[in-house]
């Protein structure tokens, strides 16, 4: 089903959004002003993601995740511990989780491919497009 995996897109951003906070709050070090700016414009993105991902839901006739108790059972991408992570640690994690959202999401749009459900291919067209970015930009930092 499609509003299925939608909603595990879903809690994996609302997963991804708060471990990129985590990592925002406890970063420190010679990387602090660049790290701890890029973190909160990742989990800026994301909450929009989250949002625009639950009214999908709700367009396509389902029924969106809307607690943590939710996202967490709902999710398949792990969230982080408490506390300092080196900074190409983190950023290492940030580009697998987002490869793992970007996945999921063409997973998704190959569905709505196969149903002609133009609304959410064309949407997932998005998701796509902007975590592509993200993993360049973070595998260009990482070289
Ligand atoms: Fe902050």
């Amino acid at each position: 089903m499609i509003n299925d995996k939608l909603n595990t897109l879903l809690a994996n951003y609302a997963v991804v959004a708060h471990k990129t906070q985590n990592f925002h709050w406890y970063i420190k070090g010679h990387t602090f002003f660049n790290t701890h700016a890029k973190l909160e414009e990742f989990y800026d993105q994301m909450f929009d993601q989250i949002d625009e991902v639950a009214e999908l839901v709700l367009q396509n006739g389902g029924q969106p995740l809307a607690s943590m108790a939710g996202f967490l059972k709902a999710a398949t991408i792990d969230e982080a511990e408490d506390g300092f992570k080196e900074v190409n640690a983190l950023f290492a994690t940030v580009k697998s989780d987002f490869e793992s959202l970007r996945s999921l999401a063409a997973d998704i749009k190959k569905d709505a491919d196969a149903e002609d459900n133009y609304l959410v291919s064309a949407a997932m067209d998005e998701h796509i497009a902007l975590l592509s970015k993200h993993i360049w930009m973070i595998g260009q930092s990482q070289m």
